[in-house]
């Protein structure tokens, strides 16, 4: 399906847009439970709104969209869930894949990938290489991911730069320890949204989120749908964000 992206684009002021959007997806088991349903198809109304979430970035002209698709904690699920999500991940790759290439999308994801079924990484670089060239939005599926294991990950590299005097201590900075991450070439997320009404960072992105501003809903992600993510949109757009100065500053800058 090509998208509508001229009409996208009006809906928002795009100076104001955030150019980079994370959501922590929560609630598909809660979205099962509350219709006597089976936990998967929580999961699998989830992926509906997976499709909804990133069409709707495009027509809106966002530049990154980071979904938290699966956390290194959520290896303590049942096999039958993980092979469940894993399942849906394939599909989702597989029925997407002309979608992003016919709308500028590139796929690419973060986190300790090789911890991944060889069938789901196979695709997971065979959809990556397809969509390398795309250059309008990128959508990052963060994999067996956990941001404390990624900070370890990226100190590790860097201690093991200074052991092998590849670099010297006054060289390890903000800078530095951003471009050892798994986010290396990404900007930090302008929005974090999260489902389900929880109040928690769930070790998502926890160095990139310094300055990030957050959007809970009680809404649990199976219904967090188009409209509801304008609404989170709307919302951002009318904060100031001020990056521990003053409004004033803010003013002067401007
Ligand atoms: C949280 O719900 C969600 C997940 C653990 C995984 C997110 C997966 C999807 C949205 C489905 C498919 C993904 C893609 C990329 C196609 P939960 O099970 O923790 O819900 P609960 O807290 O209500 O139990």
């Amino acid at each position: 399906m090509v998208l509508n992206i001229s009409e996208g684009k009006k809906l928002f002021d795009q100076k104001k847009l955030p150019g980079h959007v994370a959501i922590i997806m929560d609630g598909n088991g809660r979205w099962a439970k509350r219709r006597g349903m089976n936990r998967i198809r929580g999961h699998q109304a989830g992926a509906e709104s997976v499709r909804e979430i990133v069409r709707t970035s495009r027509e809106l002209g966002l530049r990154w969209l980071t979904l938290y698709a699966f956390s290194e904690e959520n290896w303590k699920r049942s096999k039958y869930e993980i092979q469940a999500l894993m399942k849906l991940l394939r599909r989702f790759l597989k029925s997407e894949l002309e979608e992003m290439l016919e709308n500028g999308i590139r796929l690419q994801a973060i986190g300790r990938i090789t911890k991944l079924d060889a069938q789901t990484r196979d695709m997971l670089a065979k959809t990556m290489e397809r969509t390398a060239g795309n250059h309008d939005m990128v959508l990052t599926l963060a994999l067996s991911y956990g941001g404390r294991q990624e900070l370890l990950d990226a100190f590790r590299s860097l201690a093991l730069q200074l052991e092998q005097g590849n670099i010297s201590l006054d060289q390890v900075s903000e800078k530095t320890i951003s471009r050892s991450l798994y986010t290396s070439t990404m900007p930090d997320p302008d929005l974090l949204i999260r489902t389900s009404g929880e109040y928690r960072i769930s070790n998502f992105l926890l160095w990139q989120i310094a300055y990030t501003e957050f959007y809970v809903t009680p809404t649990l992600w199976p219904d967090f749908r188009k409209k509801e993510f304008l609404r989170a949109i709307e919302d951002y757009e009318k904060r100031e964000r001020r990056f521990g100065a003053t409004s004033e500053q803010i003013e002067q800058e401007t």
